[in-house]
């Protein structure tokens, strides 16, 4: 049987929710014990600068709670790297990021700031943190973070998952079976995610070398109407299918 693809939810939006009233809940520690519970093999969380969802209060108490594992995604900052060094996560996922963005758009580019990526791998691995680095599916870039000693590269999948029409997506699908491909060969642990949802993640899923996805706007979405439990054990079953494994 194939090797389950491994699933990470991303809870930045329970914080979200909160945040817009100012309240104590939804609590994301809570949201992260439920995903654990219903299959879950990671947490992903992202503390961005204007700290507008995960507060430094969530990742601490995640940090006593998780029974998995922790993926603090962040930007290649100095203030984020010393708040790693002070968290020390299991992973961690380097992102670009902009004050003024809805959600992470584009991959990190590390080809045009490798010296900076490659301090910044060096010093999260000297916590023992597995480092990933958050790019586009093209080869320059694979070949950048390899340079720089990462581990493992999360695919930006938002190419694919908001291509307008078939043929679109069928471009941008292959894109991405080319970039698997190609950081397999050398030696990368190769994750993916943004934007995958219920109808578009099984294809992902299915690529061959695909280890984990990180998924979070739909499956906070679905919980609204269905409990987060059920909603992430839809999405898990997605996963076992894509590997056929259910
Ligand atoms: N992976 C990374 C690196 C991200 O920045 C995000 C968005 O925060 C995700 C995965 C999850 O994306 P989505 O919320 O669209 O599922």
């Amino acid at each position: 049987m194939n090797p389950r693809v491994l699933l990470g939810i991303n809870i930045d939006h329970i914080a979200t929710l909160r945040e817009a009233r100012g309240t104590r809940y939804p609590d994301p520690v809570q949201a992260a014990m439920v995903a654990e519970e219903a299959g879950a093999d990671g947490i992903t969380i992202h503390p961005r600068e204007d700290r507008r969802h995960i507060q430094d209060r969530d990742v601490l108490l995640l940090k006593e709670v998780l029974q998995t594992k922790m993926n603090l995604e962040m930007a290649v900052t100095e203030a984020m790297l010393e708040f790693a060094e002070k968290v020390q996560p299991e992973c961690v996922c380097l992102v670009p990021e902009k004050r003024e963005e809805l959600t992470t758009e584009g991959g990190l580019d590390v080809e045009g700031q490798e010296a900076r990526v490659a301090n910044a791998c060096e010093r999260l691995a000297r916590l023992g943190s597995e480092v990933s680095l958050f790019i586009d599916p093209d080869p320059a870039q694979i070949d950048a973070a390899a340079r720089c000693g990462a581990p493992v590269i999360e695919l930006h999948t938002g190419e694919y998952a908001e291509a307008v029409g078939a043929e679109a997506a069928e471009v941008a699908f292959n894109v991405l079976v080319d970039a698997v491909t190609y950081a397999r060969k050398k030696g990368l642990i190769v994750n993916a995610g943004h934007g995958l949802n219920y109808h578009n993640t099984e294809r992902v899923a299915a690529i061959p070398g695909i280890n984990e996805l990180n998924i979070g706007h739909a499956v906070i979405a679905r919980a609204v109407f269905c409990g987060l439990k059920e909603a992430v054990r839809d999405m898990a079953s997605i996963l076992d299918r894509a590997r056929g494994r259910a």
